[in-house]
């Protein structure tokens, strides 16, 4: 049975002070669903900034509920690469995956479908699983280009992966003009793209692959929304911005499978 995820991407926000209460507040919370969450299959997922890595490790240990996670990688190894922060440094902290594609990444860094490909490729070489984000922007939606656009970002930076690295990613949903605007996709054409991106695995590797890979949706995902979403058969979690960051609200997305 695939994962449901409840993911929290925390993006440019919390002091080490802030992230350390927020975790704490959600532990005390999903302290009284422990049960829920391994009936269904539950993980929460926490992919704070860089600078929270480190203490995850401590304040997650014996919660077998929680991973955590990178918002970005390099596609370097390692070197002269001021500012940047390699995978093989992101797992040495005991992180398990890291977002790649993420739409602010797309367009406020330029990153681009080639180097996504690298980033997760080097990603995975280093025992990190990819939460690879696609989504279209609302200009294509406008134009019912959205399958065309969130084909060309899979087939270009993962569909060429083998079998064995491909069943390691997650893939994110994220209609650009749901994000952080309020506005979400309805529970309809969250389930209709998600079935599309789950028939595309199927198509390019294997109906197998397809049923096992966690699909999920971001983009103005809250506490009031994510039940609805969450009851689309091929909507397994969300990848939850804004309200990731109160931790009632990150709780209640959590046990809305
Ligand atoms: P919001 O939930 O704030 O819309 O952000 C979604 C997102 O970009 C998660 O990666």
């Amino acid at each position: 049975m695939r994962k449901k995820l409840a993911a929290g991407n925390w993006k440019m926000n919390q002091s080490l002070d802030e992230g350390i209460g927020l975790v704490s507040n959600l532990l005390e919370l999903a302290a009284t669903k422990t049960e829920y969450y391994q009936n269904n299959n539950v993980q929460i997922l926490l992919f704070p900034p860089f600078i929270h890595l480190v203490l995850l490790e401590t304040l997650l240990e014996g919660q077998p509920h929680f991973a955590y996670g990178a918002q970005n990688c390099s596609w370097a190894d390692k070197g002269a690469y001021t500012g940047e922060v390699s995978a093989s440094m992101i797992h040495s902290t005991g992180a398990g995956y890291v977002i790649i594609g993420h739409s602010e990444r797309r367009q406020y860094f330029s990153e681009s479908n080639r180097i996504l490909s690298e980033k997760a490729q080097i990603a995975l070489k280093n025992g990190l699983q990819p939460v690879f984000c696609c989504g279209e922007v609302l200009a294509e939606r406008e134009k019912g280009e959205q399958f065309a656009i969130v084909e060309s970002q899979l087939s270009e930076a993962i569909f060429h992966f083998e079998e064995e690295d491909i069943k390691k990613i997650i893939i994110a949903y994220e209609p650009v003009w749901a994000i952080g605007t309020g506005v979400t996709a309805s529970p309809e054409q969250a389930q209709e793209m998600h079935a599309f991106i789950r028939n595309l695995i199927a198509k390019n590797f294997s109906t197998e692959i397809a049923n096992e890979t966690s699909i999920i949706y971001g983009g103005s995902c809250n506490a009031a929304n994510a039940k609805l979403l969450f009851s689309m058969p091929d909507v397994d979690g969300g990848l939850v911005g804004g309200a990731s960051l109160i931790a009632e609200d990150f709780f209640t997305i959590s046990t809305s499978f």
